[in-house]
């Protein structure tokens, strides 16, 4: 009846609907929807991580990676302060390591002076006040590109350990201040907070990639760091299986016991169900890994006209403070960050 009235563009007609409750009252201006909003993104959400490559003055394009490059160490240099500026806290560093430097065992990991240490300590001289982690895995440095060592073709775990923590040890000496073991080997979070212990660097944080399941959305960064094409076989006999998420509070709370300060879930938007029940179980900093193929599948999407690029990153971001993280790292960080500081 009254929706005639309506029709008829009678203004005072009562409504067709009776409904005491209208959602979209909250919603109908800009401002009413900021004062309701419950979540928000802000930079220092951010982690950015860069990869690095020997030499100077360069920067290579990743072809898998539409706008992320190699960057030698002075240009990292430049991005830290790119960094800064933008209010960024942290930085994660990630090396492409010479094919000829690459062996079986992963030496040059324990290098001192291997490219991340080069790269940590650069950044740390000219800005001590930015955050940097580094990533704890042998696969940037081995021929066979496992994150581990191999024996028969299977990944040893305690032989692994022993190299991580001195792996670990190189890049706090540098001056580190979050290491952040991507792994997966039994027992890693505990040895590496002992060694450091021992060796007085007691306020180094440990960020567990605590939940880190094998995935196929981590092909880009394998593109990045050289690893795509050497890895024979794949990691699930390490990292976990994407059916599962008990499994994950198991590995957090293994993580968290052994003097982790930070844990991780890893891809990060298709294992947002994880980083809710991490949070809501252990209440602990939670981090989620926005990682390259979630990066590769927005920029492709916006490079094609497909989708609307800057709108997509954000709607993501936001995706993960709503799922209860505490920070993201994701390739889009800079982005994010001058499109924050813009609003
Ligand atoms: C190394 C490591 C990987 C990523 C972070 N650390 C690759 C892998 O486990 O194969 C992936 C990050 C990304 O895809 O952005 N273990």
């Amino acid at each position: 009846i009254e929706l005639r009235e309506v029709a008829r563009g009678n203004a005072s007609a009562a409504p067709a609907l009776d409904l005491t409750v209208r959602p979209r009252r909250n919603r109908k201006a800009e401002w009413a929807r900021r004062l309701v909003r419950e979540n928000v993104l802000t930079t220092d959400d951010l982690i950015w991580p860069l990869f690095l490559i020997d030499g100077s003055n360069k920067r290579e394009a990743i072809s898998s990676m539409p706008g992320v490059e190699r960057l030698s160490v002075d240009q990292a240099v430049r991005e830290a302060e790119r960094a800064m500026k933008l209010t960024i806290p942290c930085l994660a560093l990630f090396p492409y390591t010479e094919p000829s430097l690459r062996d079986e065992h992963g030496s040059e990991a324990t290098n001192p002076d291997n490219l991340v240490c080069q790269a940590v300590r650069a950044i740390k001289k000219e800005f001590p006040d930015i955050g940097i982690l580094c990533d704890v895995a042998l696969d940037p440095f081995t021929s066979h590109g496992h994150d581990g060592l191999i024996a028969d073709g299977r990944i040893l775990n305690d032989e692994t350990v022993a190299v991580l923590v001195r792996q670990a040890l190189v890049q706090a000496e540098a001056g580190c201040d979050i290491i952040a073991p991507s792994d997966m080997m039994d027992g890693r979070v505990g040895a590496i907070r002992e060694g450091l212990d021992h060796a007085g660097l007691l306020d180094v944080q440990i960020m567990a990639y605590a939940a880190k399941y094998a995935s196929a959305f981590y092909g880009p960064f394998r593109d990045a760091i050289g690893s795509a094409k050497t890895l024979t076989g794949d990691k699930r006999t390490y990292q976990m299986d994407s059916a599962n998420t008990d499994e994950a509070l198991r590995e957090v709370e293994l993580d968290i016991a052994e003097g982790a300060d930070m844990v991780m879930v890893k891809p990060g938007m298709p294992y947002l169900d994880v980083v809710r029940r991490v949070k809501d179980t252990f209440a602990m900093p939670t981090f989620a890994y926005q990682v390259s193929g979630e990066y590769a599948m927005i920029a492709a999407a916006a490079g094609n006209g497909w989708l609307d690029g800057e709108r997509a990153m954000m709607e993501s971001l936001l995706a993960f403070k709503r799922a209860g993280a505490d920070g993201v790292l994701t390739y889009f960080a800079p982005k994010a960050a001058e499109k924050i500081r813009a609003q």
